[in-house]
């Protein structure tokens, strides 16, 4: 099997068990499972649900039988193996060894490897490849192992749950996929038995997609919250002895969360950039982008969740901000300061406006923000066709990013210049995160300017600035030189 075969369902186009009506249980199919644990009984309860017989191999039948529903028959392992073509290898890799006792009622059957490991496995020959080492005269087909007892039991309910199987034999597998398609799932097939390794490390994985942009996140965090620990904590303690560690819970988290947010989604629309930067200056879209830009790329939909977590975490905590028990201090002490001073009013203004407006456009970037969440939702997704999909995460990304700047912008105001600052001039936190944002927003309006925009929209659709044709000459010994010729296109 091809490469590109890979990852393919096996079924038809897409076959997903929504779009098309799974093909007919195969008349009278029995199928075995080995083994009496959770995955078995699972499997044994999904598979009567899906209309096959099923006989379960079990050391202990009179034991387990209760375990099992009803129509399901419970025998002893070599009776069940006897009596089906396909059967579900449902114990651990440890234990296969016990069953080559079995290996002459098991000849020219199909068995179905389900197991998985308890680490990644790097090096060693896989649990399919290993059954297949301990029985030859069988067919061994690696599948459901990335399906867990639970959802066996449950169905797949959400339309969306893959069963991923590989094997040398095409027929086998083809038997399989029409088992899992029949209860409910959706077959892919990933090719010949070299990828069960691969097949067995997925379940092992912990979220391999976040791992770059949780780091990334968790870094950006870092940075910020010492800074804005010096500033708004240790600062005010060298420079005038005041204790303000109370702040460290709410307000220097705060101050931190938005930061992060702020960057981080200006991080998600950078590498958009750079990439029509690079498409621009080498005036082609066919070359390959540098391998840190295009993983770049790939991790914008983490980045850019991580930024909107980040948001959501920072409006609940503005929200709170007022609750506090030291800001109601901080107002009876402003109030009482002012009283005795015979001060009648203290509404300022500008003050007002600027709260009034960073406040009511913070709303608004969240709620893009939050449209562009729901959005990334497979679900969701799938129900958008590719224009509306871009249309949300590009132009609405963008526009959420504007309104993040203006939000920041509007509350920052004038504190950058307050004189007061420059003594020990530590700079407000909200002037460091501007950069990345800006720099983004800028190039962006400079690619919208109708010349760039048409040239690069010309690259996008295939054009290219030079076309170099490697070509060979034969001379006149018989040897070849080579040349080059350029056209353009
Ligand atoms: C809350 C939130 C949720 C998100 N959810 C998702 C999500 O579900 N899925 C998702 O993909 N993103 C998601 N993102 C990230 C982001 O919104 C999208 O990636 C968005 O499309 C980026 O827009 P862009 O204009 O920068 O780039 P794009 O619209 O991707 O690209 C602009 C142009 O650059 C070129 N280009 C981009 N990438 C490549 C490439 N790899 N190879 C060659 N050319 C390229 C193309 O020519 C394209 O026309 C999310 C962001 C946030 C904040
Ligand atoms: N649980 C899951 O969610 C899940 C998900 C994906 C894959 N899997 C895979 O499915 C397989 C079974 O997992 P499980 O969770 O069902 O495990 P389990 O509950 O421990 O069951 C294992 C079964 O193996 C049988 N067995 C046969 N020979 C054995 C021996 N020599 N020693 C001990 N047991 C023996 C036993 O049944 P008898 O006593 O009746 O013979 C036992 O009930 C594993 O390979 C696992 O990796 C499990
Ligand atoms: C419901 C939505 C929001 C509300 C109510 C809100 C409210 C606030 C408040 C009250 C502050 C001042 C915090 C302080 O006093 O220290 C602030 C600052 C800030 N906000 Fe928001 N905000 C919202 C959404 C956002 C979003 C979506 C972003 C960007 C992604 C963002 C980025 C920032 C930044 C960068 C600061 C400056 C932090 C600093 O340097 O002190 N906010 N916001």
């Amino acid at each position: 099997m091809s490469r590109g075969d890979m990852a393919k369902p096996l079924l038809g186009h897409g076959s997903t068990a929504g779009e098309r009506s799974p093909p007919p249980v195969p008349a009278g199919r029995t199928v075995g499972v080995l083994g009496s644990g959770d995955f078995a009984r699972s499997l044994a309860v999904r598979l009567v649900r899906s209309g096959f017989r099923v006989v379960v191999g079990s050391r202990n039948p009179k034991r387990k039988a209760s375990l099992f529903p009803a129509a399901a028959e419970v025998t002893f392992q070599a009776e069940a193996v006897k009596k089906a073509d396909v059967i579900f290898v449902a114990i651990f890799r440890e234990h296969y060894s016990t069953l080559c006792d079995l290996a002459d009622v098991l000849v020219g059957k199909i068995l179905v490897d389900v197991s998985n490991n308890t680490e990644i496995n790097h090096h060693k020959e896989s649990n399919a490849e290993y059954l297949a080492s301990l029985f030859p005269a069988c067919t061994v087909v690696k599948a459901f192992n990335v399906v867990s007892a639970w959802t066996l039991q449950s169905g797949a309910r959400d339309g969306n749950k893959q069963v991923l199987i590989c094997s040398n034999n095409q027929e086998a597998k083809r038997t399989i996929a029409e088992i899992a398609q029949v209860m409910g799932f959706t077959p892919v097939d990933m090719g010949c038995m070299s990828s069960a390794c691969e097949i067995e490390n997925i379940p092992l994985r912990l979220l391999p997609a976040w791992k770059i942009p949780i780091f990334l996140a968790l870094g950006l965090f870092l940075c910020f919250f010492t800074y804005n620990l010096i500033r708004q904590v240790i600062h005010p303690y060298i420079r005038e002895q005041k204790n303000k560690l109370y702040k460290i819970p709410i307000e220097v988290v705060n101050t931190t969360l938005p930061c992060v947010s702020y960057v981080m989604l200006s991080l998600v629309y950078l590498p958009g950039v750079l990439a029509a930067c690079s498409q621009l200056y080498y005036g082609t879209k066919y070359r390959r982008f540098p391998d840190w830009l295009d993983q770049w790329l790939q991790h914008r939909k983490q980045i850019g969740l991580l930024s909107f977590f980040c948001a959501a975490l920072h409006a609940v905590y503005s929200l709170c901000l007022p609750m506090r028990r030291s800001h109601r201090y901080l107002l009876i002490e402003t109030a009482v300061k002012q009283a005795m001073e015979k001060k009648m009013t203290v509404w300022v203004e500008e003050e007002v406006w600027r709260m009034e407006i960073y406040i009511s456009v913070g709303i608004i970037a969240l709620g893009l923000l939050s449209l562009l969440a729901i959005t990334s939702l497979p679900s969701i997704a799938n129900s958008l066709n590719w224009r509306e999909f871009s249309f949300i995460q590009s132009s609405l990304g963008f526009i959420a990013l504007v309104i993040s700047t203006l939000h920041t912008l509007t509350y920052g105001w004038s504190r950058a210049f307050d004189e007061n600052q420059y003594k020990f001039y530590l700079p407000p936190t909200y002037t460091l995160t501007l950069l990345v944002p800006c720099t983004v927003i800028i190039a962006k309006v400079i690619f919208s300017l109708p010349c760039i925009q048409h040239r690069l929209l010309r690259i996008r659709r295939g054009w290219e600035k030079g076309r170099y044709v490697k070509f060979v000459l034969p001379s006149a010994t018989g040897e070849f030189s080579s040349g080059e010729t350029s056209s353009n296109v």
